[in-house]
Parts: structure tokens; C-alpha cells; sequence
């Protein structure tokens, strides 16, 4: 497995084939969590790994350099898939100086005991000289939290982006090209949608940032890194830090006796046709992760449930919650669904998109009992008109 992204530049990461939920986050083709080693006059590692990975992540270091060697750890990011293994890593490099900015090392204090840790506190835009090669800390904050910082060798033309650009994705490819690049701008869409989406004001801002810096290779701390297909990459970005709506209709339903899948089937069918993507997702029948990875780029997205108990069904108000909390803009809804001798699912659902600033199209579409041939023909219509 080549795992050198420059002369003496190399990923010595974790592939976790078999992790499937990474908090809540469905991981079906597995992650990785990459760290990096700069040899240099001074070497540097880039990251860390999960805690339970510190000795791997510490055997590849140690396959390429005496750990008493290792002048610097970088800490780009405070959260536990990258810092976790930093207590058993800090006390193995008996040379090395945690590098960090002052709101990271507040974070990793809250999580380790730091107090017996040499430290050093660096600013936004500062620089770190390795001999022939510098480090040069970008501070990028909310992508992911507070304190994360992207670092850039200016020399390489490298990127160490941190979450950013990231993919949860196991391979034994290292690199974008070494892998089909539809899965890997897939994963990383879907890692965007989970992961990244409430702060695509702040995206939008770091690939401001980065704009001028000549980039040949982003090494992200989760999946392949990124030499073959930079421009692509960046280009999805620019596109989903602004939520840029596609062609794209997205229907997504409970329901529990047929009758509102009936509708969705109809209102699928009537969103069905040439250039334009239309998906059907019963909320049973899908998770989480892939609702919102199909909501990201949607125009529109008509959301149904039936009547329970005078509001709607408890699974679609968990996915509202959860789509609430990713702060997608810039999309139409409505809501659909059938009722009995009472009311309540599908105004209760328009609501939900109303919060979100969503643009309302429509009242909520609505059968009782069970739509007949006449009103599933009629919302097929409506949805095509
Ligand atoms: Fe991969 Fe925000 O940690």
C-alpha cells in the first residue's frame, strides 16, 4: 500500500474496515482516520487517531522514525476520532511539543490531562519551519468545531484539511485515484451532508481563504486523499455550502397502513420526469445519513406522514429533527399525508418546514382513509404541473 504522499511526507493513519456507526452516523463503507508525519531537519506528526488505535498509528510512526525523534505533534482538531489517541501518543514521543491554537489545547483539556504535555500555543496564520519544509496554520473555525485549523506546506503545495474534504471511506487505496472517484465524491457528499452542512457559512469562508493558495494535494484526516481530482473536490464544496439545488425532487414518507405511501408512490411519479431526479425514501426503509446526503441537493423535498394521535408519525419527526439541525437552505417543501377523524401529520410537518425558512409551495396534501384513483391521479398531476 503506497502510503507516501511526498518525499518523506507519509499517511500513518488507522483504516477502520468495520466501524458502521460513527455517532449516529450510518458508516457502511467503514473510515479511516489519517495522520501524518513530516520528516524533515524537525519532524512533525499531523494528527492523531481514535484512542483505541494509538498503537498502530505509533508502529507506523516508529517503521519510519525513532519516536524520540518526533519533535511536534500537530493537533488540527480537537475531536476524539482525531485527538483520542493523543494521551497514549504524548507520552510514547518523549521529544515532542503538542502544537496547537489556544482554543484547541482549551479543548483537549477538557478532554485528557494535558498538565504534563509541552505545549505550544500558535496563532492564525503563523508559521512553523520543519528545515526545508514550514507549516502554516490556518485557522477554520466550525469546520468542524470551534478550534479546527487546517496546515498548509507551502513548498509540497499540501494541504492538511482536517475534517474538511474528508469521506468516511475504507480502502486500501491512500489515494483518489487509486479508488472509483463516483464512490469517494459520494462518500465525501455524504460525510458534507452529516457532517459539515450547519456551517456552510463558514465553508463557504475557508474556501474564500484557500482560494489563493496553490493546492496540489489535500490530505483530509478521514478517506483518500485528494491529487488526482482537486478541482472537483473543491467545485462540490462551492456547491454544497450553498446547499445548490439540482434538479431534484426528493419524497420522503412513514406511513401505516399504505395509504400515504400510496401518495408518495403517486407524487413520485408525477415529480418523475425527463431532467429531473426524483427519489422515493420510506423513512423505514432508508437512515439518517442517506435522507440527508438526497436532501442536500434537492429543489424540493415533499415530506409525508399519516395522522397519529393528532400529529405525526414519531420516525418523521425524528428525521425533521435531524434534517432541522443540519440548517439546509435554500429548498421548497410541502407535506402530504392521509388522516382519519382527526388532524394534525401533515400540518404538523408543514410546520416543521417552516421553521427551517423553507419556501412553502403548497398546503399540505391530504386523503382520508385511503386516497382513491381520483386523488392519486390528482396529486400526480399537481406534482407535474
Ligand atoms: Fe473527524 Fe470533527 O472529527
Amino acid at each position: 500500500m503506497n502510503t507516501t504522499l511526498r518525499e518523506n511526507i507519509d499517511w500513518v493513519g488507522h483504516v477502520d474496515w468495520n466501524v458502521r456507526d460513527f455517532h449516529g452516523y450510518n458508516t457502511d463503507r467503514g473510515a479511516t482516520y489519517n495522520a501524518y508525519l513530516v520528516r524533515d531537519a524537525k519532524t512533525a506528526l499531523v494528527d492523531t487517531v481514535k484512542g483505541p488505535f494509538a498503537g498502530r498509528l505509533l508502529a507506523r510512526v516508529a517503521a519510519l522514525v525513532d519516536l524520540s525523534r518526533v519533535d511536534y505533534v500537530v493537533s488540527n482538531h480537537a475531536e476524539p476520532d482525531h485527538a483520542g489517541a493523543l494521551p497514549e501518543v504524548m507520552q510514547a514521543l518523549p521529544n515532542a511539543t503538542l502544537v496547537a491554537d489556544a482554543k484547541c489545547l482549551a479543548a483537549l483539556a477538557g478532554h485528557f490531562d494535558t498538565s504534563g504535555w509541552k505545549t505550544r500555543t500558535i496563532a492564525d496564520g503563523e508559521t512553523l519551519s520543519l528545515g526545508r519544509r514550514t507549516l502554516r496554520f490556518i485557522e477554520t473555525p466550525m469546520v468542524h468545531w470551534p478550534e479546527s485549523m487546517f496546515t498548509y506546506v507551502a513548498e509540497e503545495r499540501l494541504l492538511f484539511s482536517m475534517d474538511a474534504f474528508g469521506q468516511h471511506y475504507a480502502s486500501s487505496g491512500r489515494f483518489d485515484d487509486e479508488v472509483p472517484v463516483a464512490t469517494i465524491l459520494d462518500e465525501a457528499k455524504t460525510y458534507y451532508a452529516n457532517i459539515v452542512m450547519p456551517y456552510g457559512k463558514q465553508v463557504a469562508r475557508v474556501l474564500q481563504q484557500t482560494a489563493n493558495l496553490p493546492i496540489d494535494m489535500i490530505a483530509p484526516a478521514h478517506g483518500v486523499i485528494w491529487r488526482s481530482h482537486v478541482p472537483a473536490i473543491l467545485r462540490a464544496y462551492a456547491d454544497w455550502s450553498v446547499c445548490r439545488r439540482a434538479a431534484k425532487v426528493v419524497v420522503i414518507y412513514d406511513t401505516m397502513w399504505g395509504s400515504t405511501g400510496e401518495m408518495a408512490e403517486a407524487i413520485h411519479e408525477g415529480a418523475s420526469r425527463p431532467g429531473v431526479e426524483a427519489v422515493l425514501l420510506n423513512i423505514r426503509r432508508s437512515n439518517l445519513t442517506r435522507l440527508a446526503t438526497e436532501m442536500l441537493d434537492a429543489a424540493t423535498v415533499a415530506f409525508g406522514s399519516p395522522t397519529l394521535n393528532g400529529g405525526m408519525m414519531p420516525m418523521a419527526a425524528a428525521v425533521l429533527a435531524y434534517l432541522k439541525g443540519l440548517r439546509p437552505v435554500g429548498k421548497a417543501g410541502f407535506a402530504f399525508g392521509s388522516y382519519g377523524w382527526g388532524v394534525g401529520g401533515p400540518e404538523a410537518i408543514s410546520e416543521h418546514l417552516a421553521a427551517m425558512k423553507w419556501e412553502i409551495p403548497r398546503e399540505p396534501l391530504k386523503a382520508r382513509y385511503r386516497p382513491t384513483a381520483e386523488v392519486l391521479a390528482e396529486k400526480a398531476r399537481q406534482m407535474a404541473g
